[in-house]
């Protein structure tokens, strides 16, 4: 495994390369979820690259940038175990300037569901996300549908600009008992975890009623807010896949998405249906 720390270095390596090459972006403290990503990546691409850069600009003043979870040893073993052919590893101050251009979300989509709490953070993620691309120019970008709204908006952004990169969604990974695997779910104590279940279980209440033919968003939603008792819940939503809600739920165009805190842990979660 290669490893490479600047945008510039990265840029001339990958120049005379005529693979199809599969891009795994990440901010580090890697789990199983990363690593299906990473494999399909790799199952699907001729050289392999993936990204660890824990982006300032995407967290809110106040917000875990200084505490997120940082295992760069481990990371790096886990892709080279992983058949991971590149691996960048930028600074900050190679990926940012002082006077930056920056990218602007769209002002419907990234202002609902996480980005009417976090206001500006989907305009650091489509920033890093577009500079990213723009060093590695991938066949294939893949992004865990976990990150529902965050996927959403990469494909977006890529249509609109008109860029050619291939973007997949990668279903998510969970623990045995339902939990979503996330960076943050190492923050939440054991009495947390146990509560953090209420997550899954609300949103496999929410399958349920669709397979009893129960449509209506509005019940789903009701019944899975009992569920999620007494989490602080900010949102439970039924989305259509353009991100647009939906008064019922559609077979095969539906997402349904809860983000709640437990503790002071915020843990984000969906179906697809
Ligand atoms: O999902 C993430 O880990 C990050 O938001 C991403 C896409 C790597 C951008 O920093």
């Amino acid at each position: 495994m290669t490893i490479i720390s600047t945008p510039g270095e990265l840029k001339n390596y990958l120049k005379d390369k005529n693979q199809s090459i599969g891009f795994v972006p990440t901010m580090g403290a890697l789990h199983e979820g990363h690593i299906s990503l990473i494999k399909k990546a790799k199952s699907e691409n001729e050289l392999l690259v993936v990204s660890i850069f824990l982006n300032p600009t995407q967290f809110l003043k106040g917000e875990d940038l200084d505490k997120y979870p940082k295992k760069d040893e481990a990371d790096k073993k886990i892709c080279e175990l992983s058949g991971v052919d590149v691996l960048f590893f930028p600074q900050a101050k190679d990926m940012y300037g002082t006077d930056e251009v920056s990218l602007q979300a769209p002002h419907v989509r990234g202002y609902v569901l996480e980005g009417a709490s976090r206001p500006s953070h989907f305009n650091g993620v489509l920033t890093v996300v577009m500079k990213l691309l723009n060093i590695v120019s991938p066949t294939n970008a893949y992004f865990g549908k976990k990150d529902a709204q965050q996927l959403n908006l990469i494909s977006l952004m890529v249509k609109q600009l008109f860029m050619s990169v291939n973007i997949v969604g990668v279903d998510t990974v969970r623990q045995s008992d339902g939990l979503a695997l996330s960076s943050r779910n190492v923050y939440l104590n054991e009495v947390q975890r146990k509560e953090a279940l209420k997550i899954p279980s609300s949103l496999h209440l929410a399958s349920r009623m669709v397979s009893r033919n129960i449509l209506e968003s509005k019940l789903i939603i009701e019944s899975m807010r009992e569920v999620l008792e007494p989490l602080e819940v900010a949102y439970v939503e039924i989305l259509n896949r353009e991100f647009e809600l939906a008064k019922y739920v559609e077979i095969g165009n539906a997402i349904i998405i809860v983000e709640a805190k437990v503790g002071s842990t915020r843990l984000l979660d969906n179906i697809w249906l």
